[in-house]
């Protein structure tokens, strides 16, 4: 028997049926043939392996079944500091499932802001959102729904399979502090990493 409020469903565990359903309902918000790969997602977490989590929180989009999330939380980000964004309900069921103590938001991306519900300050948005793939507009509007909820000086991470050229819809104010190819995913990824600038220093007078 199918779980009870399960959106997917499926009857427990096989996350690569509810991702190729998914594929085939959604293909432009999916973006990918396949999971991001240990290897892809251990780059775009590596930013945060030796990071002193004080205080805030880091906003992961379009979360998927978890490959990001899972090597997030391998590299020390605290669940509770962890904020997984993800528009498919059924794929948000199956990071609920996956990641105890990780809050998962099924919203798009688009309406993060008011689905944060005060929580911050945001230190870091780590992102594998097919911005090539989505809508003009829509990667817009989540970009600069990004750049105002990250807090000064934080990090914005993103992954494109465009190997060449900068990538796209990234505010001109971010500036690149990292930058690697991964060979090891299908297909070959880069992984980028931005700063927010600090606030501008207030002078006298
Ligand atoms: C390329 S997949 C990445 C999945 C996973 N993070 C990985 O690396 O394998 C993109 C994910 O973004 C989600 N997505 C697409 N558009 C979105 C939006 N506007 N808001 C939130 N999530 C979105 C899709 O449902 C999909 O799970």
């Amino acid at each position: 028997m199918t779980q009870k409020g399960d959106p997917s469903g499926r009857r427990g565990g096989n996350e690569p049926l509810v991702v190729l359903r998914e594929l085939l309902r959604n293909p432009r918000d999916i973006g990918a043939l396949c999971p991001s790969s240990a290897a892809l997602a251990d780059e775009m977490a590596r930013p945060f392996e030796s990071f002193f989590w004080r205080d805030g929180y880091l906003v992961e989009l379009g979360a998927g079944t978890g490959p990001v999330t899972e090597a997030l939380l391998r590299m020390g980000v605290p669940p509770s500091r962890l904020i997984a964004v993800e528009k498919s309900a059924p794929l948000a069921y199956c990071l609920k499932n996956r990641f105890a103590g990780v809050h998962v938001l099924c919203c798009p991306a688009e309406e993060l802001g008011s689905r944060l519900d005060g929580r911050g300050p945001v230190r870091a948005v780590v992102s594998s959102l097919p911005f090539r793939s989505l809508p003009a507009a829509v990667s817009v509007g989540i970009m600069r729904e990004a750049e105002r909820i990250l807090a000064p000086g934080g990090l914005f991470v993103q992954f494109t399979y465009a190997l060449l050229g900068e990538m796209p819809f990234v505010p001109r104010t971010f500036r690149k502090v990292r930058s690697k190819i991964i060979l090891r995913n299908m297909p070959p990824a880069k992984v980028e990493v931005f700063r927010k600038p600090k606030a501008p220093i207030q002078t006298a007078g």
